[in-house]
């Protein structure tokens, strides 16, 4: 199976304006589906994800040979892009032509029930930490947030209406028995949606949990800001989100002085692309250029 399937590659590939012996962070690295892309293009690539398993994946595959390409085009570093500047500049890439943000998860993260982020497992541990190995899982909060702030977590990150009907199922539930897995969810948000719309509900609440889990929103903005200043005059930043509240980060981002639309309105998907890759539905692709 794909480790992942990159979201508009080609749209990628001419939008950063890739060429040879130029500079790229892929500040997502993931699968690898955009940055193998960008090194096969002639770009020099620091790759960056904080997601350990991801990186192990793509060692492993330029290890065996798999991944044909010069070893020396390409750096690999674990870390969280809210540290871009300083992970540019710890690895001496420093400054770069463009830089390319492929938020969300992975393929490959979705379909591994043991990192809880799909509520097809039912079974699953209600984990969402993109690293395991730092900060708690998901479970812990819905264990410990009182009523006021899970309606808050699930209604602002998660746009989800019936916010205080699930918080109050939740806080209900967890008396009887602490919240565990992703199945645990599933059955708090049915009691309040019947079992009309269970699934698009659920995916708003686990958004909601993976986002503030990974601090995800805070992260984008600090890594937009430390993009810029890794930027040289003239290079491109493209982001590719997923849903409303990173556009809107992202949208407010380039309005700034200091850029220029490449993009005046989102590339989306085309009709193709989201036939054969579902989870390609929601992208936009946002591309700016410093000025
Ligand atoms: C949609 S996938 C990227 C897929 C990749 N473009 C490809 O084609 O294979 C998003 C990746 O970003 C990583 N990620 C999410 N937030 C991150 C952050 N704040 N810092 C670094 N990596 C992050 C996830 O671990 C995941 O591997």
């Amino acid at each position: 199976m794909n480790y992942h399937v990159p979201v508009l590659l080609q749209e990628i590939i001419d939008g950063l304006q890739v060429s040879e012996g130029k500079k790229y962070i892929d500040a997502t690295f993931g699968g690898g589906g955009h940055g193998m892309e960008i090194v096969k293009a002639g770009g020099e690539l620091l790759g960056i994800d904080v997601d350990p398993e991801a990186l192990e994946h793509a060692r492993r595959k330029i290890e065996n040979g798999e991944w044909k390409i010069d070893k020396k085009k390409i750096a690999l570093v674990q870390g969280n892009f809210r540290d871009i500047d300083t992970i540019a500049q710890d690895n001496g890439f420093y400054p770069v032509d463009g830089i390319l943000f492929d938020l969300g998860v992975s393929g490959h993260q979705l379909d591994d029930r043991e990192r809880g982020f799909s509520y097809k497992f039912a079974d699953a541990p209600f984990d969402l930490r993109l690293n395991q190995e730092e900060g708690a899982p998901a479970s812990e909060i819905i264990n410990h947030e009182n009523e006021e702030q899970l309606s808050a977590i699930i209604g602002t990150y998660g746009e989800e209406e019936s916010c205080g009907r699930i918080a109050h199922a939740l806080v209900n539930n967890r008396v009887k028995k602490p919240f565990r897995t992703t199945g645990d969810v599933l059955h708090s948000i049915q009691e309040v949606t019947g079992d009309r719309n269970t699934y698009k509900t659920a995916s708003r609440v686990f958004q909601a949990f993976r986002i503030v889990v990974n601090d995800e929103l805070s992260s984008l903005k600090k890594g937009l800001d430390g993009a810029e200043s890794v930027l040289k005059p003239g290079g491109r930043i493209a982001v590719i989100s997923f849903h409303s509240l990173e556009d809107r980060i992202v949208k407010q981002f380039f309005q700034r002085s200091g850029f220029t639309l490449v993009t005046k309105k989102p590339i989306r998907p085309t009709r193709m692309e989201q036939q054969e890759n579902k989870r390609s539905r929601s992208a936009k692709l946002r591309i700016a250029e410093k000025i």
